[in-house]
């Protein structure tokens, strides 16, 4: 067992093979919240990975976490002033298999083809000659995947493919159905919330109406078909801190799970788990 959502839910090694993703607005408890004890769990039980960082205070924080877990002695920092590094031009170079050591001189090539010999320091705006250089990157590096070997036509077709927004949409659905586990904190982003109901799905439910006129109350039940955790529910979730009492809910999912909730009588696909701030 990794987590204890619940009295009676359990979140094991098996899910987290699964992959997880978690969604949440700016300050929504992602880090203190779900993603504090995912990584602490990960590190109790002995995962060993690779953690890249992007705020200042996040390694930190790791580093804090990996002490706090007894794995000090494995923990290998990779940061400026320091001896432990990557030579990711030697690893591509080294590596076996084919396209070792292509992409980067297939990207070299096309550049200087499409500047016509110009420099790169004397560009206009190389934020677009590095936009450029990273899509082509990824163009040939997808190409190779695919097929093994990579011709013009190949990384043109590719690109096309990933300028087309209705692909890009594709693309990124089937990236997050591939992470069993969703864990949506508190967001005011529709379009996630709206992803999130849908994912969730609808169900039928009574609904009461009443009508008071001069023949008298009227009123009757029906019932329909509504969402099983609209939209709105996500706008409102608790997001930590002090007024929170350390609190950061998130709703979990797991396609195909019916959560038994701390009463063991819950029987719902949703599961909403507060999880507690250090
Ligand atoms: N240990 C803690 N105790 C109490 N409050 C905290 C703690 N850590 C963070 N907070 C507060 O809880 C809220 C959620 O913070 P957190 O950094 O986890 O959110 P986040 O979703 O990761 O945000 P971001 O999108 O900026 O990465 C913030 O208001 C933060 O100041
Ligand atoms: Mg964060």
């Amino acid at each position: 067992m990794l987590l204890k959502l619940s009295e009676k839910d359990i979140w094991t090694v098996a899910d987290a093979y699964e992959g997880t993703i978690v969604f949440g607005g700016n300050g929504a408890g992602k880090t203190s919240g779900s993603g504090k004890d995912i990584a602490k769990a990960f590190l109790k039980q002995g995962f060993g990975g690779l953690v890249l960082t992007v705020k200042i205070d996040e390694a930190t924080r790791w580093c804090n976490y990996v002490h706090e877990c007894g794995r000090a002695a494995d923990l290998i920092t990779v940061e400026p002033g320091r001896p432990a590094a990557l030579n990711f031009l030697e690893y591509e170079a080294a590596r076996p298999g084919l396209g070792a050591g292509l992409t980067y001189e297939l990207v070299r090539i096309l550049q200087i083809a499409m500047d016509g010999g110009r420099e790169r320091g004397q560009s206009e705006n190389p934020y677009w000659d590095d936009a450029v250089a990273q899509l082509l990157t990824n163009a040939i590096d997808l190409v190779l995947m695919a097929t093994g070997r990579v011709s013009l036509p190949d990384v043109v077709d590719a690109i096309r493919a990933s300028l087309d927004s209705s692909q890009a949409t594709n693309v990124s659905d089937s990236l997050l159905g591939n992470l069993q586990t969703k864990i949506f904190h508190a967001n005011a982003c529709p379009l996630t919330n709206e992803y999130a109901e849908k994912l969730y799905g609808s169900e039928l439910q009574a609904t009461a109406n009443m009508s008071v006129g001069t023949g008298g109350v009227t009123g009757g039940y029906q019932r329909v078909m509504l969402p099983i955790l609209p939209a709105i529910k996500f706008t409102t979730l608790k997001k930590g801190g002090a007024a929170n009492h350390g609190v950061v809910d998130g709703y979990v999912f797991q396609a195909g799970k019916i959560w038994n909730g701390s009463d063991g009588k819950h029987n719902r696909n949703w599961l909403l788990v507060p999880f507690k701030q250090d």
